[in-house]
C-alpha cells in the first residue's frame, strides 16, 4: 500500500479534465469520452461527484477506477462479452462505441442505504414490494436478502426513476428477449463478484451495470463493472458481527465526504462549495487504493508523471498501431 504522504505529494497532480483532439469530445460526471469512429476512447479523470456535482478531485481515483473495471471485464469475459478493446494507458479503456439502452441494472445481494431512494428508506416507511421484489417481514438494516434482486433504474439527463422490470418492457426500454437476457447476466455477474469479493475479504453489497448492443443487436456489458464508484463494499470480516450488535459494516465508499459538505455547505444550492480538507481527499483516495488491492490481489502501481501527457501519447500510439 502506497504511503499517505504520496498522496499528499499529488494531490496537485490530478487529472480534473482533458481536451484532447482525438474525435467528439463527450463530458461525462467522472469519464472524459472521446467518440472516434465506431470507438470509444474513456479516460477515467480524478473527479468525485456527488450531490451531481464535482467535490475533489482525489489523487490515483482515475486509475483505480480503470484498473479495477479492467480486473473485472477479464473476469467475467465468459458470462457475457464486453465493450473493452483496448487498455493503453492505466487510466484509459478503449472500448466498442455501442448504443446504450436506457436501463442502469442495479442488483443488490443486501438492503440498506440511507438516501430517499434507498430500499432501506422504502422497507423501513412499510414497503414490501421494491420495484417488483417482494420483501418479507422482520428483515433488519444491512441484512443479506434470501437472493440478491434487481432494481431498475432509468438512465435519463434529469432524474433517474427507479422502476420495475415490467415497467422495463411496458415503457419500450428493451424488448422482452433482451430484458432477460439482461437481467439473468446481470445476475451471473453479481455471483461472480460476489464469489471472488469474498475470496478477498469483501462484501459485494450492491452495483450497478449498464448494457448496450451493436447494429447486429449483440448486446454487450459497458461503461464500468465493480467499481467503487458503480459499487458498494463492506469489509467481510467483521460484517457478521457488526450487523448482530447493530452497528454500521465497515465501508470502504465517499459516505464521509458526502457528509462533510452537508455539514459544511449546501451541496444543493450553494454556488461555490467550499474545498475539502486535504485529509479527507488524502483518505478517500487511500480507500479507493486499498479497495483495489483488495479485490486483485495486486499492489497498486500509483502513476506520478506529467499525467495529461502520457494519457494523450499512449492513446496516439495506440490509435497509430491499430490503424
Ligand atoms: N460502449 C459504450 N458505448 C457508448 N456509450 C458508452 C459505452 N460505455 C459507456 N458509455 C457511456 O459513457 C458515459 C461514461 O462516462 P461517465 O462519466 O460514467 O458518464 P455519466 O455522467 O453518464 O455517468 C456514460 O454515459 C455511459 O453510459
Ligand atoms: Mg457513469
Amino acid at each position: 500500500m502506497i504511503s499517505k504522504e504520496l498522496i499528499l505529494k499529488n494531490l496537485d497532480n490530478t487529472i480534473d479534465k482533458t481536451q484532447f483532439d482525438f474525435g467528439s469530445f463527450k463530458k461525462g460526471k467522472v469519464r472524459d469520452n472521446y467518440i472516434l469512429d465506431d470507438k470509444l476512447i474513456m479516460i477515467a479523470t480524478d473527479r468525485q461527484s456527488a450531490f451531481d456535482r464535482i467535490l475533489a478531485n482525489v489523487p490515483f481515483k482515475g486509475q483505480v477506477l480503470t484498473q479495477t473495471s479492467v480486473f473485472w471485464f477479464e473476469n467475467t469475459e465468459d458470462i457475457i462479452q464486453n465493450h473493452k478493446i483496448a487498455h493503453p494507458d492505466p487510466n484509459v479503456v478503449v472500448c466498442k462505441k455501442l448504443t446504450v439502452f436506457p436501463v442502469e441494472v442495479v442488483v443488490r445481494g443486501y438492503i440498506t442505504g440511507v438516501t430517499n431512494t434507498a430500499v432501506w428508506t422504502a422497507y423501513k416507511s412499510g414497503v414490501r414490494n421494491f420495484c417488483g421484489n417482494p420483501l418479507p417481514d422482520g428483515l433488519k438494516k444491512n441484512q443479506k436478502l434470501e437472493k440478491p434482486i434487481i432494481t431498475p433504474t432509468t438512465k435519463s439527463k434529469d432524474h433517474d426513476e427507479k422502476i420495475s422490470g415490467k415497467d422495463v418492457l411496458k415503457r419500450n426500454l428493451m424488448t422482452k428477449d433482451q430484458w432477460e437476457y439482461v437481467s439473468k447476466k446481470a445476475i451471473e455477474l453479481f455471483k461472480r463478484g460476489t464469489e471472488i469479493a469474498k475470496q478477498n475479504g469483501l462484501i459485494l453489497v450492491d452495483t450497478k451495470y449498464e448494457f448496450g448492443y451493436d447494429d447486429k443487436g449483440n448486446i454487450y456489458l459497458i461503461d464500468e463493472i465493480h467499481t467503487p464508484d458503480s459499487s458498494r463494499y463492506w469489509i467481510k470480516d467483521t460484517y457478521k458481527k457488526r450487523f448482530e450488535k447493530g452497528e454500521e459494516p465497515e465501508n470502504i465508499d465517499k459516505e464521509f465526504l458526502r457528509l462533510w459538505f452537508k455539514k459544511n455547505c449546501d451541496p444543493y444550492n450553494d454556488k461555490v462549495l467550499p474545498e475539502a480538507p486535504d485529509s479527507l481527499v488524502v483518505e478517500l483516495s487511500r480507500r479507493y487504493i486499498m479497495l483495489y488491492e483488495m479485490i486483485t490481489g495486486n499492489e497498486f502501481a500509483p502513476r506520478t508523471g506529467n499525467l495529461k501527457q502520457e494519457i494523450k501519447k499512449n492513446i496516439q500510439e495506440y490509435l497509430e498501431d491499430a490503424e
